[in-house]
């Protein structure tokens, strides 16, 4: 028995000592010292060794069994170090190479421009409120004073769904049914999609539009213009020159369209403003009281001011954008130039 166990031992060493991977060490080890092993096998046998001889054998089997075992951990250990330099010297990083460039993305210039707007007439008092997108005729066009045959119930410029039902062509709508809803005095702003059939470079299918309006008793052009004056300035930026032209609306009565002196140029003159030094940006007026007597309200008592603007037209103004359509190529480069 002593010799055979001098025997397992002798073969033990030489085979770990030849052994070039962790997984043959793995055999090794079940091989010697697994359940079914060599040695265990020999320490079943003990009960067939000679009493006196039995403490010499035992303590000859652990110090093979302990010379195995430290055999096979070195090796390991050996094993796992080479593993690590490997990895270490392959996954290598090097910390002076410049680092990739994480786009953070940008705001779009819609809620931009919204979420400014909402924060200017907020302050200013007014209340943000939302219309449906798909309307009805009536307060789309009817009860906002829009007769049967104006040019914009044409069906070219509307999105018809029904002969009654389109996608409302202005947030002026909103008008309409707060109108018809509210006790007076109220300030409201309804900013939302608009739609229209209509696509060039400065105009497109789907665009937003920011309603206000403001019913009271003795609320005049006067305050309108200071209103929407103090508004551009916060919106366009201190020093921002407003004018005010004469216009029609069907439904406001004097109607007027605002400009503001152009970003670019500072109403020098240049391409943006086709050197006039003014843009174009709003429409507004005077409700029109045949507006409030549709929807009940008593336009001998109260007057109103109402105002529409569209989102896209003031950032193009905002940032000499000269296509609306680069809006929507939601390029994050493009987006995060704009102001
Ligand atoms: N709804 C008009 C448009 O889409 C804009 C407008 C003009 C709105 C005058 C108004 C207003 O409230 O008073 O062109």
């Amino acid at each position: 028995m002593i010799e055979k166990l001098k025997e397992i031992k002798e073969k033990a060493l030489v085979e770990i000592q030849n052994i070039s991977d962790k997984k043959s060490l793995n055999e090794i080890k079940v091989k010697y010292l697994g359940k079914q092993g060599e040695l265990t096998a020999i320490l079943r046998g003990m009960r067939d060794v000679s009493p006196e001889d039995r403490p010499k054998v035992g303590a000859l089997v652990n110090e093979v069994r302990s010379e195995i075992e430290s055999r096979i951990e070195e090796k390991e250990n050996r094993f796992d170090e080479e593993e690590l330099a490997n990895s270490l010297a392959s996954e290598k990083i090097d910390i002076t190479e410049p680092s990739k460039f994480i786009s953070k993305g940008a705001v779009h210039a819609v809620p931009m421009i919204t979420d400014k707007l909402i924060d200017i007439c907020v302050d200013m008092g007014f209340t943000v409120v939302d219309g449906p997108e798909v309307e009805t005729d009536y307060y789309n066009f009817e009860a906002m004073n829009i007769p049967k045959n104006h040019p914009s119930r044409d069906m070219q410029d509307s999105f018809y769904i029904t002969d009654n039902i389109l996608l409302r062509t202005q947030t002026s709508a909103v008008q309409s049914r707060e109108l018809e809803t509210r006790k007076p005095p109220f300030k409201i702003i309804s900013p939302g999609k608009t739609y229209r059939n209509d696509s060039d470079s400065t105009h497109s299918p789907v665009f937003h539009q920011c309603e206000g309006l403001v019913v009271d008793e003795n609320v005049s052009m006067a305050d309108l213009k200071i209103m929407l004056s103090e508004m551009m300035r916060r919106l366009y930026g201190e020093g921002t020159k407003v004018r005010f032209r004469p216009s029609f609306f069907p439904f406001t009565e004097p109607s007027i369209e605002v400009d503001v002196s152009c970003p670019n140029c500072k109403g020098e003159g240049c391409k943006t403003c086709k050197g006039t030094g003014f843009l174009e940006i709003l429409g507004a007026g005077v409700v029109n009281p045949k507006v409030l007597d549709i929807a009940g309200i008593d336009s001998k008592k109260f007057t109103g001011f109402a105002f529409g603007m569209g989102i896209e037209r003031t950032s193009m103004v905002l940032n000499a954008i000269p296509d609306l359509r680069t809006m929507y190529k939601n390029d994050v480069r493009f987006l995060s130039q704009l102001k």
